[in-house]
């Protein structure tokens, strides 16, 4: 613990602003409703007493906004100091770090120990800097609030941590092993969800694929959720190909909730690269199990995360890469450069690829997936299908929402936020699809 200059007035208003991926969201908003619990209301960044910056350290430019963000913070043009609490997964990796290079900060809070933000919250106000970077074996969950959060769609974690230890990656030290949460609780959570409005769960986990409880596995989880009254779609992110089941394959045939979109990364198309990644697969066995989902979901959206420029990568390594793109045939996919993470091991592998390389790569792999993309997208054209509706677009009466593929399509409609409507698809573009309404579901 470092003491800071002078302590402040409890805060009174908060912000958590969220940078990393859909686990982060979940737990920004987690937090959210830790302090709204608290007595707290939720204010603009501009304005709030406490600044909750909920980072992501996967890779080096997510990791450095935390820094940039700070600095905007302390030189508010009406001159108003807030409380800064730094959390999420920069958090953990850095901990008192964080602190020492920016002794504005005045918590630094791990994302298996944000529970207790309050005490830390106080602790800072009293001027003092409040570490908590602990993975306490008491998980977090049943010291949370209830949910508060209201709208058609909502994210559920079900699973935490990693045990994989892919050569590039940090979520296995920022948060640490996998754990599953109990069966009874997740389903406590999904009917509350149901209860304020929510119409889709997305199960949320680094490895969600891997959840598991008493030999109950994912699938048995996704069957149990399909039978709740008022859920319409379940979804599920990310999973690992090494732990798809026959069972959760199966679903996808089976479960009708169960939307027909599966993200399932692959990293890179060459095995040489994979040993080296130390990703515990191949491309073989991963085209595999997209056949045998396919087969299962014939209509199915595949999506994936690809890396370029991993150390070693050669030409024909990379050729391998747009190789087993064009062999999937996504519907999207994320691909990123490889960015070198304090503490991994491929950090300092030897034969790092040349940024210009890298950057080229990157290019000419994210146009095959772009052009996938749009064909996916336009193959759609003429379908009749259900969209979910999420949110109002940019003209009067266009209402957002998406369709099973995950797609986002835009329609005018009389219809409200949170309806799902039958909708003909009329036009595609690379990102969106333009729809008229067909016959209203009976709800
Ligand atoms: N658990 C998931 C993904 C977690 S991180 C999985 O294994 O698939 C999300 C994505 O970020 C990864 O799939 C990977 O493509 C990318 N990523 C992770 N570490 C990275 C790094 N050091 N540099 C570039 N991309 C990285
Ligand atoms: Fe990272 Fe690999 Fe674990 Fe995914 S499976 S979170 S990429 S270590
Ligand atoms: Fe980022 Fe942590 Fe998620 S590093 S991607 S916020 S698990």
């Amino acid at each position: 613990m470092w003491r800071r200059m002078s302590s402040s007035a409890p805060p009174k208003t908060f912000h958590v602003k969220s940078f990393g991926c859909q686990m982060n969201a979940y737990d920004g908003a987690r937090m959210s409703e830790l302090l709204e619990a608290e007595g707290l209301s939720a204010a603009d960044s501009a304005d709030a007493d406490l600044v909750v910056l909920n980072t992501c350290h996967i890779r080096e430019k997510a990791a450095e906004k935390v820094y940039s963000d700070i600095g905007r913070l302390i030189k508010r043009e009406d001159g108003s100091k807030p409380m800064i609490a730094v959390a999420g997964c920069v958090a953990q990796a850095e901990g008192a770090e964080i602190a020492r290079r920016a002794p504005a900060v005045g918590v630094v809070v791990g994302p298996q120990a944000y529970h207790r933000l309050p005490e830390l919250v106080a602790k800072a106000a009293s001027g003092a800097t409040a570490i908590d970077t602990d993975m306490p074996a008491e998980p977090k969950f049943k010291a949370l609030p209830g949910r508060r959060r209201q709208g058609p769609t909502a994210f559920l974690t079900v699973q935490e941590g990693c045990d994989k230890f892919c050569t590039y990656c940090v979520v296995p030290y920022t948060r640490g092993a996998e754990v599953s949460r109990p069966w009874a609780q997740v389903m406590d959570e999904a009917r509350a969800l149901i209860e304020m409005g929510a119409r889709e769960i997305t199960l949320l986990g680094q490895n969600v694929n891997a959840w598991v409880d008493e030999g109950r596995g994912l699938h048995d989880l996704i069957a149990a959720m399909d039978r709740l009254p008022g859920l319409e779609r379940i979804r599920y992110t990310t999973s690992h190909p090494n732990d798809m089941s026959e069972g959760l394959i199966r679903a996808h045939g089976e479960v009708a909730k169960l939307m027909p979109f599966l993200h399932l990364p692959v990293q890179s198309g060459s095995d040489r690269t994979l040993k080296a990644m130390n990703r515990s697969h191949a491309t073989d066995s991963y085209l595999r199990v997209i056949e045998r989902v396919r087969a299962a979901r014939p209509d199915i959206a595949l999506s994936g995360d690809f890396i370029v420029g991993f150390p070693g990568e050669t030409d024909a390594d990379f050729e391998a890469t747009l190789r087993i793109v064009e062999a999937t045939r996504y519907a999207q996919a994320y691909s990123f450069k490889y960015s070198p993470r304090p503490g991994t091991p491929a950090a300092t592998m030897d034969d790092q690829v040349p940024a210009e390389v890298a950057d080229e790569r990157l290019q000419r792999l994210q146009a095959l997936i772009n052009a996938q993309q749009l064909a996916f997208n336009q193959a759609t054209v003429g379908r009749r299908t259900s969209v979910l509706l999420e949110r109002r677009g940019k003209h009067p009466g266009q209402l957002i929402g998406k369709s099973p593929w995950l797609q986002s399509i835009h329609l005018e409609t009389e219809a409200a936020i949170g309806d799902l409507v039958e909708v003909d698809i009329l036009s595609a573009g690379p990102n969106s699809l333009g729809g008229a309404e067909a016959v209203k579901q009976a709800a």
